[in-house]
């Protein structure tokens, strides 16, 4: 129900960083109102992730009414920056129009797993919020299509995406129902403060409307198609789905006034946005026009949606409304200072621009296809998270969808995929390892054995160790790399590249595998004391490898680490991120581990898994 000028609507350029047919439409939503903020008023900067994801002024500034445009971008407030700040992280509110899908959860999951880092790293508070998108023509059309009404559906509908979520071990703070009391306050009280600002008049508007993408779209991103009675019609170009000519009077939103501090405002934040290829993108939109937007929609033709103020003839925009999801969730309008602007979003492509050209610190991710398809309900190959997660156990299915996630590019999703690379790295090289390094066979004592310093030497150059030690050159290389991987992994979550953090931690499994394999403990004489202590410090510098691992897979498969860390005897305390240190022995210092019993032995890390058919979700579901 987003009515976007469809005459001025942009024509949408293919973008270089979409691999599918998925390019985001070129759709635009009206802007939130921080400048109208007392509190927001200053310039954004982020709070988390510094690096790389920085808000700037240009989003408090262009939102701010035409008349007072912004001012240069200046450095945020301390306040909002640096470690131990406030920190408020979100995924997308779901449309509570059909049930969860492995596309939903595979955001949430992105979103959850830079939490549960930022937990481990000590960052301070953080909240990870979420929800349900609950009105809307989309939302009006699905009740009556089920024959029910739109509270109902939502009922139903919120509570499936609330028990997915749970289900799936998203650590979420907050769960936001846009048809909540609190919410809708929120977003009239916005309204107000947009209509007070002088940016909204009222227009007459008119345009091809897409209802299940919720706005208008131009000439350039139709096609013609027959419907089921084979007249001829007009569909979208991306989705498909037909569009309808609507004509209506409403509130339009002066949006065009703030392209220009926008462009700017992106120019000085380059991080604002990443990955790096969809930033790209929204400054490519932003060389096009900015038109106007219409804001609201008659409300005869939409009763399913918040009233404008004052103004009962009229609907609230639903990606006004959704929006405002982010600051409600905080208590706006009265609380939502404590913690913005440090907030930061994940999104899907297809949702980019309706936020980023107003919202700053975007994660954007791309989508899952179906065997090289387009996951939809009308063509049956919907991806059904409950089922996946009872097949694959819900690490397995988590690790899946975050190792083999690319935000970048579309991935394709196959059952067959999950299995083999499941098996294959936490079963085998994970589970393999830890069950080796701790078998009875070759620990007897069931401890953390000790390292020694003369069959592991330190070096300065590991090429020159000939003769020094037991070690070799390969050794100390892979000792290296396991060295630098926690700081490795931290940077790839900052830049939202979480598969990549997986794919390093993945490759140092193997190489310890490798190191095991290697110098065949199994075939050392205990009996004899140099062997003794050789054996011991294989066995030391692979537990140490397996807990570095454990401690930085928690975002990721929290359970299969808390088993792996358990075993190890590594306390809850001792598993922070920013405490983990990896051989201290090696650099002459004490190992709290050293001589630990370890945890009592649970059984196999994590099963190997089964294939099975294909998880589609059922339609009679709803
Ligand atoms: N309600 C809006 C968001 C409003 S946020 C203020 C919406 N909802 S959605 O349910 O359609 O999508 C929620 C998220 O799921 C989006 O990030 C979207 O990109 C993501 N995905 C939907 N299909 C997907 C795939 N096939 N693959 C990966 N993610 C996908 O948009």
């Amino acid at each position: 129900m987003s009515p976007v000028s469809s005459r001025r609507s942009r024509p949408r350029r293919p973008d270089p960083a979409d691999s599918t047919a998925h390019a985001p439409p070129a759709r635009l939503f009206p802007p939130p109102h921080w400048p109208l903020l007392p509190r927001l008023r200053r310039p954004f900067r982020a709070v988390f992730l510094p690096r790389r994801l920085c808000g700037g002024a240009a989003a408090a500034a262009m939102l701010r009414p035409p008349r007072r445009l912004p001012r240069p971008p200046r450095r945020a407030a301390t306040a909002a920056t640096g470690p131990g700040r406030r920190l408020l992280l979100s995924t997308p509110i779901f449309y509570a129009n059909g049930p969860p899908h492995i596309g939903h959860l595979y955001s949430a999951l992105l979103a959850d797993a830079l939490h549960r880092h930022r937990g481990l790293r000590g960052a301070g508070p953080g909240r990870l919020s979420t929800g349900t998108d609950e009105h809307g023509l989309k939302i009006q059309q699905a009740a009556a299509a089920a024959g029910t009404s739109p509270p109902e559906l939502c009922q139903r509908v919120s509570g499936l995406f609330r028990q997915a979520l749970t289900q799936a071990a998203v650590s979420f703070t907050d769960f936001t129902r846009t048809s909540e009391p609190r919410h809708q306050r929120a977003v009239r009280h916005f309204w107000g403060a947009l209509r007070d600002g002088g940016s909204l008049y009222k227009g007459s508007y008119e345009g091809w409307y897409c209802t299940p993408e919720e706005c208008f779209l131009p000439e350039s991103q139709l096609t013609e198609r027959r419907d089921a009675q084979g007249r001829p019609c007009k569909v979208s170009l991306e989705s498909g789905h037909q569009v309808h000519w609507t004509k209506e009077e409403n509130y339009m939103f002066k949006l065009s006034a703030f392209r220009d501090p926008l462009q700017k405002w992106l120019q000085d934040n380059p991080h604002a946005i990443s990955p790096d290829p969809f930033y790209q993108c929204v400054l490519r939109w932003l060389e096009e026009d900015l038109p106007d937007l219409s804001v609201s929609r008659e409300r005869s033709r939409l009763p399913w949606g918040i009233p404008v103020p004052s103004d009962s003839t009229q609907t609230i925009y639903v990606w006004v409304d959704a929006l405002v999801n982010y600051l409600s969730v905080v208590g706006y309008p009265e609380t939502h200072g404590e913690w913005w602007p440090a907030a930061h979003h994940v999104v899907g492509k297809d949702i980019l621009k309706f936020h980023a050209v107003y919202w700053p610190r975007i994660f954007v991710h791309s989508h899952w296809t179906v065997h090289g398809q387009k996951m939809s309900k009308s063509l049956g190959n919907v991806i059904d998270p409950f089922a996946c997660i009872g097949q694959y156990t819900l690490d397995g299915f988590r690790y899946f969808l975050l190792r083999q996630g690319v935000p970048e590019r579309d991935c394709d999703y196959y059952d067959e995929k999950v299995v083999k690379l499941v098996n294959s790295e936490l079963a085998d090289a994970l589970g393999g390892l830890l069950n080796r390094s701790t078998a009875l066979s070759i620990n007897p004592s069931n401890t953390y054995p000790c390292f020694s310093e003369s069959c592991f030497p330190k070096v300065l150059d590991y090429r020159g160790t000939k003769g020094m030690g037991r070690a070799s050159a390969e050794d100390y290389e892979f000792v290296a790399s396991v060295a630098s991987l926690p700081l490795q992994v931290a940077s790839y979550f900052e830049g939202f590249q979480i598969y990549k953090a997986l794919e390093c931690i993945a490759l140092c499994v193997r190489q310890t595998n490798g190191f095991f394999q290697r110098h065949r403990p199994w075939k050392l004489d205990r009996k004899d004391p140099a062997e003794q202590l050789w054996l011991d410090t294989i066995i030391h510098v692979t537990l140490e490898c397996l807990r570095v691992y454990g401690t930085l897979l928690q975002p990721v498969i929290p359970h299969t680490a808390d088993k792996l860390l358990s075993r190890l005897a590594v306390e809850p305390e001792e598993r922070g991120l920013s405490s983990l240190t990896f051989l201290p022995r090696y650099h002459g210092k004490p190992c709290p581990f050293e001589g630990r019993q370890l945890g009592p032995d649970t059984g196999i890390l994590f099963h190997r898994l089964e294939k099975s058919g294909r998880h589609q979700i059922e339609t009679k579901k709803l």
